[in-house]
């Protein structure tokens, strides 16, 4: 059996505790659920499909973390349309309908030497396993955290534990230095070595981060936010466009060489159900 299908449980025994629930930014929240297979198999750069509701869509999220003597994983979630909203409403001792996984191939962890790793707004959550698991292979960690403004930055102090530094910038200077992530990345090259380079956050900053490291050829990755349904490659919703070829994120990745990703595609398709997602939102926000 194929390790990501061996490794793929849905816990139908049992009912998906929040054990605990805060916000640690406007609209994003972050859960501790007790998923205990997931945690016990769970790597970096893996994810789950959760439903909040039995009727609810399915969408995934990263496991940002996960505790196994407790059987407890991390989420961290914002609020960007009517199932997150749905889901950033349930507190501690609420329960999840179904959370499944983990899915996807863990993230590609060895001693490359410095790494740069970027995350931009929500991304920073979805980079921190990796940049950790990096840090704890051996490598020089560099993290540069952007956000819109300083009060969407998140777990700066987290990272601090183990970064050799932490970069922070924001779009209006509110916290940390005014600008993008990707000046601060340009200095940090300009600066020293870099031996890799993991950028997860909106596609736009994903893909300038690529067209910044592609003349210098500095090894980058990225996770790809393509609609997901299943996580298991049966759907074909995840469909992305790698060095010419399709490939499906929840198997194949979701992290891929950034040199290779068909940005424009990506961003294409992420906006084929923009209308219904829109109205969706429009009709929670009526009844909530
Ligand atoms: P909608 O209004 O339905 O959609 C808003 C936008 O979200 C869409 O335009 C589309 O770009 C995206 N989206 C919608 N449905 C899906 C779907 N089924 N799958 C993927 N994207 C979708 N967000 C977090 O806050 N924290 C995370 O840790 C996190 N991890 C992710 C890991 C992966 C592998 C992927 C692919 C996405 C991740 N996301 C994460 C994004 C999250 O899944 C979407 O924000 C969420 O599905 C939006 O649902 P919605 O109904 O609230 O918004
Ligand atoms: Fe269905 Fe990837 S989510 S094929
Ligand atoms: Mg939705």
């Amino acid at each position: 059996m194929p390790w990501h299908l061996a490794a793929t449980f849905r816990d139908d025994e049992v009912m998906f505790e929040i054990v605990s629930a805060r916000f640690i930014a406007p609209d994003i929240k972050m859960f501790g659920v007790r998923a205990a297979r997931v945690a016990e198999h769970w790597s970096p750069g893996q994810f789950v499909i959760v439903r909040v509701n039995a009727i609810g869509e399915r969408i995934p999220l990263t496991v940002a973390d996960v505790d196994r003597t407790t059987g407890v994983i991390t989420l961290i979630v914002q609020a960007v349309g009517k199932t997150t909203s749905l889901l950033n409403q349930l507190d501690s001792g609420d329960d999840l309908a179904d959370v499944a996984g983990p899915f996807g191939a863990p993230s590609d962890i060895e001693d490359y030497g410095t790494v740069v790793v970027v995350g931009g707004g929500v991304g920073t959550a979805i980079a921190f396993p990796t940049a950790r698991a990096m840090a704890e292979a051996g490598n020089r960690v560099i993290v540069i955290v952007g956000g819109r403004s300083g009060d969407l930055v998140i777990l700066a102090t987290e990272l601090e534990a183990f970064a050799a530094e932490v970069v922070i910038t924001t779009d209006d200077g509110s916290r940390g230095r005014r600008g993008l992530v990707t000046d601060a990345l340009a200095e940090v090259i300009d600066r020293e070595q870099v031996d890799r380079v993991v950028a997860i956050g909106p596609i736009p900053m994903m893909k300038a981060v690529a067209d910044l490291t592609r003349p210098d050829s500095i090894p980058t990755v990225v996770s790809l936010n393509p609609i997901m349904v299943d996580g298991t490659g049966m759907c074909g919703g995840c469909r992305v466009l790698v060095d010419g070829s399709t490939k499906f994120a929840c198997m194949d990745g979701p992290e891929f060489d950034a040199h290779q990703v068909d940005f424009d595609v990506l961003a294409i398709r992420n906006r084929a159900y923009r209308p219904f997602e829109t109205e969706q939102l429009r009709r929670f926000g009526a009844c909530s």
